[in-house]
């Protein structure tokens, strides 16, 4: 079972330790209620507020969109993609709800293993 952090694990530390963990944290990004049956979009964003590098040898390898343990999508980085210098990446999951969710993202940096985001809720209702 790999390692899983998330930045409310680093929100005690120093600064230097917070802007590490800012960085790295996924957050999603969508509204608080879904229609049910009807197109939803989820945004992730790698970094609360600040640029992860992205260079050939430290960079974001892939983003995961789960509701509980149910994964929704994946989006595979191809890190030549989206430049040499920092970079906070965005992906964008649509997919189709039928009941409320509790998302949460995963990411996985090649150097400093796999971050979570905050859990997010969303209710669903009919049309
Ligand atoms: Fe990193």
């Amino acid at each position: 079972m790999p390692r899983l952090f998330s930045y409310n694990d680093f929100a005690q530390g120093s600064d230097k330790v917070r802007l590490y963990a800012d960085k790295h944290s996924p957050v999603i990004i969508c509204d608080s209620e879904a229609i049910r049956n009807k197109p939803f979009t989820v945004t992730v964003r790698i970094g609360k507020t600040i640029k992860h590098p992205n260079a050939p040898d430290h960079h974001y390898e892939y983003i995961q969109l789960w509701n509980l343990e149910t994964l929704i999508g994946e989006i595979k980085l191809q890190r030549a993609s989206y430049g040499d210098l920092p970079v906070q990446i965005e992906g964008g999951f649509t997919f189709i709800p039928k009941v409320g969710l509790r998302l949460t993202a995963l990411a996985y940096c090649n150097k400093h293993g796999l971050w979570q985001s905050e859990e997010v809720y969303v209710t669903i209702k009919d049309e």
